[in-house]
């Protein structure tokens, strides 16, 4: 089956979806996105999603490009063109196409594309076997609450985590705390059995499985806490995992050389994994 984009006011064969050379999305990384997960047909977390994507576009001051319930149209049209049953919906909104200039042009159009891909939903298999991460130097801006499309920081981590056979990169800021994943969250449990994740700040995306989860480690009664912590901390820690839209709840059994645990995905990260699994199979009842 052909894929379909959404492109500036099209649905267009994906193999021919473009945008202008001149998009500032493409000259500057002037834009930001937003990966919304689907599953059974339903979208996940659409709504803050979609409020994320308003507070970046706010802090780049760039117009929004239609009203949400626009937005809701073609997000599901690009789900049923596609054939989504389980996958995700990806949107870029750029500042538009402009002759290039640094400044923000006077007169540009914001640019809307709106792509979506099909995925199997994760495997509980990997409750088995969890995954390996790789600690890097956080040399991003210092703007990581913004979901910017700059994400050259982002995908070189990734690509040394894939090199040392490791699934994320956890990046740590230059006091030595853990700030988040190359595409996630990262979350430890203590030695002492304490639940925690770095507190929002500038240094960190407010993911929003992040807060999906901590609404689910309420409520299974977890001593959970918002809080930053060292990449020593977490490589002594009893468990790790990360999260995101496109990870679910991923077990982390080891971080470089350090083993985490017994090196098998603990139990707080079981619990949490089956229980974003059954929040996921409830859907989204705001879209
Ligand atoms: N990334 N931190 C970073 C740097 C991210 O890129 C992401 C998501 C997250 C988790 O956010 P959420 O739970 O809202 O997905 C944290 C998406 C999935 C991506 O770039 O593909």
């Amino acid at each position: 089956m052909a894929r379909i984009a959404y492109v500036n006011g099209r649905y267009v064969a994906h193999r021919k979806a473009a945008v202008h050379v001149e998009d500032r999305g493409y000259q500057f990384a002037d834009g930001v996105y937003e990966v919304i997960a689907v599953r059974a047909g339903r979208f996940i977390d659409a709504e803050p999603h979609l409020d994320r994507l308003d507070r970046s576009l706010g802090a780049l001051r760039i117009a929004t490009p239609m009203s949400r319930s626009a937005l809701y149209h073609i997000l599901h049209e690009v789900m049923y063109r596609n054939r989504i049953e389980n996958g995700i919906v990806y949107l870029q909104v750029t500042r538009g196409v402009a002759r290039r200039d640094h400044p923000f042009p006077a007169k540009a159009k914001t640019a809307l594309v709106v792509t979506g891909s099909r995925k199997s939903p994760l495997d509980s298999r990997i409750l088995e076997t969890g995954v390996n991460a790789i600690s890097v130097l956080d040399n991003r801006w210092k703007h990581c609450n913004i979901k910017s499309i700059s994400l050259l920081p982002n995908v070189l981590a990734k690509q040394a985590a894939r090199e040392a056979d490791a699934y994320e990169a956890v990046f740590v800021d230059e006091e030595g705390f853990v700030t988040e994943g190359s595409s996630t969250n990262v979350w430890i449990v203590t030695s002492g059995g304490e639940l925690l994740t770095r507190e929002l700040d500038h240094g960190i995306l407010a993911g929003v499985t992040r807060e999906t989860v901590s609404k689910l480690a309420e409520h299974l009664r977890l001593a959970f806490a918002e809080r930053r912590f060292t990449l020593e901390e977490a490589r002594g820690a009893r468990e790790a995992f990360v999260t995101s839209a496109t990870s679910c709840v991923t077990p982390v059994v080891r971080i470089d050389e350090a083993i985490i645990g017994n090196g098998e995905p603990g139990s707080t990260a079981r619990a949490l994994f089956e229980a974003y699994a059954r929040y996921m199979e409830g859907g989204d009842a705001a879209a």
